[in-house]
């Protein structure tokens, strides 16, 4: 299977437009090595190099598309490669970005929770919205685990793990998060045997994530941010990684010591990482601390071969 990182940053991206951090100030002004990058998306194939699924619309999809061209495949007058949509939470910086396919030919086919379809019929009613325009033909994603597939990905075996996170903060549910408010994703390529499991939003890791993190070769997890308390020492918000349903990478418990528990030879990548976070910061003491544990940091346009 082919993974294509579309955008690896979190929601707002970066640098973030109102944001003048050390980060986002840095890159702008190219007073730090690092890199801009696009908000929360990936695109997975299996063997048709014209059939794609896009997991997450991230408001940044246009400029992704281009910056893809292998999604655009010119067949028709009209034409795309993407022939599923999976979406692993109804957050803005996971969802807005379908508002920018209504010109679709065909009814968009996403594939969601329940509890996602309902924040996105009701507290963001983008579905509603579409329904104006090319409109949704949507298909419920069971957070329990099973297997499924997904058109245009023969081989593949997708399957997807209720996680705890957080619900986006405008749903009506945010202080009482549902399993299958946000999924973990885990896709087996049957030829060759290999198994990415994507969480870009996990707030802690329960035993039957542990388990899906173990029997991935490649892990492209939770990055957003480095401590839990990142966001109140900068001054920029009163809420901790973990009150956001964001496990940090650092401390006890956080996402090293789940990386450290790994076979050595898994593949392990952040992914949706906060404009905030040091390892932004290719020339920080954490991205050496990331490299020192083996540990990559995604980037817009990487691509991964499983
Ligand atoms: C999150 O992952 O916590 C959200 O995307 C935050 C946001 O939408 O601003
Ligand atoms: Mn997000
Ligand atoms: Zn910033």
């Amino acid at each position: 299977m082919k993974i294509r990182i579309l955008g690896s940053a979190a929601g707002g991206g970066f640098p973030q437009w109102n944001c003048n951090c050390r980060n986002c100030h840095g890159v702008r002004t190219g007073s730090l090595r690092a890199t801009p990058r696009t908000q929360s998306s990936i695109a997975v194939s299996a063997r048709d190099p014209a059939a794609w699924v896009l997991v997450n619309a991230s408001p940044d999809i246009l400029a992704q598309l281009k910056a893809h061209p292998v999604l655009q495949p010119a067949r028709q007058a009209r034409d795309t490669a993407i022939g599923a949509i999976v979406l692993v939470d109804a957050q803005i910086d996971h969802s807005t970005g379908l508002f920018m396919l209504r010109e679709s030919t065909r009814p968009l086919p996403v594939w969601c929770t329940d509890h996602a379809f309902e924040d996105l019929t009701k507290g963001n009613p983008i579905f509603g919205v579409l329904g104006h325009y090319c409109g949704v033909d949507r298909h419920a994603l069971q957070p329990d685990g099973g297997a499924f597939e997904l058109p245009g990905t023969q081989g593949l075996t997708w399957r997807a793990h209720a996680v705890t996170s957080r619900p986006a903060p405008y749903s009506p549910h945010r202080e009482s998060p549902q399993p299958g408010d946000n999924v973990a994703l885990e896709i087996t390529d049957e030829a060759s045997g290999r198994t990415l499991l994507y969480a870009p939003g996990l707030g802690e890791v329960e035993p039957h994530i542990a388990d899906a993190l173990a029997r991935a070769d490649c892990v492209l997890v939770d990055g957003t941010f480095w401590t839990d308390t990142e966001m109140i020492d900068l001054g920029l918000s009163k809420k901790r990684a973990r009150d956001i349903g964001h496990l940090p990478q650092s401390g006890p418990g956080g996402m090293l010591e789940q990386f450290a528990r790994l076979r050595p030879a898994v593949r392990r990548i952040l992914i949706h990482v906060n404009n905030t976070n040091p390892i932004l910061d290719e020339d920080s003491p954490e991205r050496a601390q990331l490299a020192a544990a083996r540990v990559e940091v995604a980037y817009d346009g990487m691509e991964i071969e499983l």
